[in-house]
């Protein structure tokens, strides 16, 4: 019997390297007072290590760049689209293949084809940008996300599911027909990361087949969802990632990809359908938007790389090391007394800022508060998920968001267990002087999406 090791190596050695974004307390504190202590603002030079997002942010394989030199750039019908639909096809086993540039373009042309007003789409959660494609069409979207999902603080193995009993009465009351498709995010990255069960997938499958209405799956993260029901879900421990993500495919009529995920590429999408109507009003969409259907918005060597990527997500050996990877982070900071969205997710670490600054309200923005200490105290930069992303208003007319959470997003081949280590340390530092933290006030924000370029400054000064 081969041994097994308790260190997770990473499973590969590194050929190209770039330097990291070093800079002293002083740079720091006036490169966060000049950005509005936004970190969009900050410049990626001046970043240390940045767990702002794990989107388009992989390393590729030298076999990835390899595949660079193959893409074919012929305008129509090129060989390196041929080569990505067969690798789309086997994985899903959806006839279309529609590539885009990324994940919200498939969004906007399904949503395009399938929404308007009156229509209601239901999901586990609506990523942001599908909420915002589901309403610039004239329809709602509406999350049912499983009883315990908003429980930060308990562990349980799948609370990426669906709510089965609110989908079948949101069902009933909406009205099949008003209800286009039911989205599943797998995993669930609006609410911690958390993956969708085999299970759950089923039963939320067979009530849209009961029912008429087609299952589509959002399928950024389905490889990392596929190695968490490999190791949570009782019956699938000796099913391959690659099996149990075909199930997940099987399951649904369709699916969106972001594929700057879990497709191992900094750029690329993709629409997989079945329905051949549905197939020929994207098509019209997808010429008008993005490229021709053989190349949507995409380079040939772009369809190559993502084509590679697809196949090697699959590995269980990067799976094990990715899912460890993030599941360390995780105990490291628990060590530390630092909350945390239980338990880690399948790509970042969420922690609860709520409960780790109890001294700064809502209104005082804790998650943005701690994600400029920690580009304040050592250069890391981290994403809030809180009310300076969903609250809505100032002063009087201020709501808060449902959840105050920093998100620590590790991009996929890039960080090495001593760069986690780093970010582990720096969050010892941060805790013993968590009480120290003050709030923040928003200075300027236009009305949507205003955590992009809002900008803010310590509460109680000019
Ligand atoms: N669906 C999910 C679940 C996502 O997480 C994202 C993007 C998208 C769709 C949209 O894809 O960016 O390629 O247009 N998530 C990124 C993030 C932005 O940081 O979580 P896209």
């Amino acid at each position: 019997m081969e041994r097994s090791w308790r260190t997770i190596i990473e499973p590969f050695k590194v050929k190209a390297v770039e330097p990291l974004g070093f800079t002293t307390r002083s740079q720091r504190q006036a490169i966060l007072k000049k950005a509005g202590y936004n970190l969009f603002n900050v410049s990626a030079d001046q970043v240390l290590i940045d767990l702002l997002t794990d989107s388009g942010t992989s390393a590729m394989s030298s076999e990835q760049w390899a595949c660079l030199m193959r893409g074919d750039e012929s305008y129509a019908g090129a060989r390196s689209f041929f080569r990505f639909e067969r690798v789309v096809r086997e994985l899903t086993g959806y006839r279309h293949v529609l590539p885009v540039h990324q994940g919200r373009a498939a969004e906007r042309i399904l949503l395009g084809v399938l929404g308007g007003k009156g229509k209601v789409f239901l999901s586990n959660s609506h990523f942001d940008t599908t909420r915002a494609n589901v309403e610039a069409t004239g329809a709602r979207a509406v999350d049912l996300p499983a009883p315990g999902a908003l429980d930060f603080a308990k562990s349980a193995p799948f609370k990426g599911d669906i709510d089965l009993r609110a989908l079948e009465s949101e069902l009933r009351s909406v009205g099949a027909k008003n209800v286009p498709m039911v989205i599943m995010t797998a995993t669930n990255n609006s609410l911690g990361g958390q993956p969708v069960s085999m299970r759950n997938l089923r039963e939320a499958s067979a009530i849209c087949r009961r029912r008429g209405v087609p299952l589509i799956l959002d399928a950024a993260r389905f490889a990392e969802n596929a190695y968490l029901i490999k190791q949570r879900e009782p019956g699938f421990s000796r099913r391959s990632a690659a099996d149990i993500a075909r199930e997940m495919f099987s399951l649904a009529q369709g699916c969106m990809m972001s594929a700057k995920k879990d497709a191992l590429v900094n750029i690329g999408g993709f629409l997989a359908l079945n329905d051949d109507e549905w197939v020929r009003r994207a098509r019209e969409l997808l010429i008008l938007g993005e490229g021709f259907p053989t190349y949507g918005g995409l380079a040939g060597r772009d369809l190559e790389a993502m084509a590679r990527g697809l196949e090697e997500v699959l590995d269980e050996r990067y799976l094990a090391y990715r899912l460890r990877s993030v599941q360390y982070l995780g105990e490291g900071l628990r060590r530390h007394g630092v909350p945390i969205v239980e338990p880690p997710g399948g790509h970042a670490v969420y922690v609860d800022a709520k409960r780790f600054l109890p001294q700064i309200p809502p209104a005082g923005f804790p998650a943005q508060a701690l994600v400029c200490e920690l580009y304040l105290t050592a250069g890391l930069r981290a994403v809030e998920i809180g009310s300076l992303m969903f609250g809505r208003g100032r002063g009087a007319g201020f709501v808060p968001a449902r959840m105050e959470l920093v998100r620590l997003a590790l991009p996929r081949r890039v960080y090495t267990q001593s760069h986690v280590d780093f970010v582990i340390e720096v969050f010892e530092d941060i805790a013993e002087r968590a009480a120290s933290l003050r709030p923040l006030r928003l200075v300027e924000a236009p009305a949507a999406l205003r955590h992009f370029t809002a900008r803010l400054a310590p509460a109680g000064r000019a």
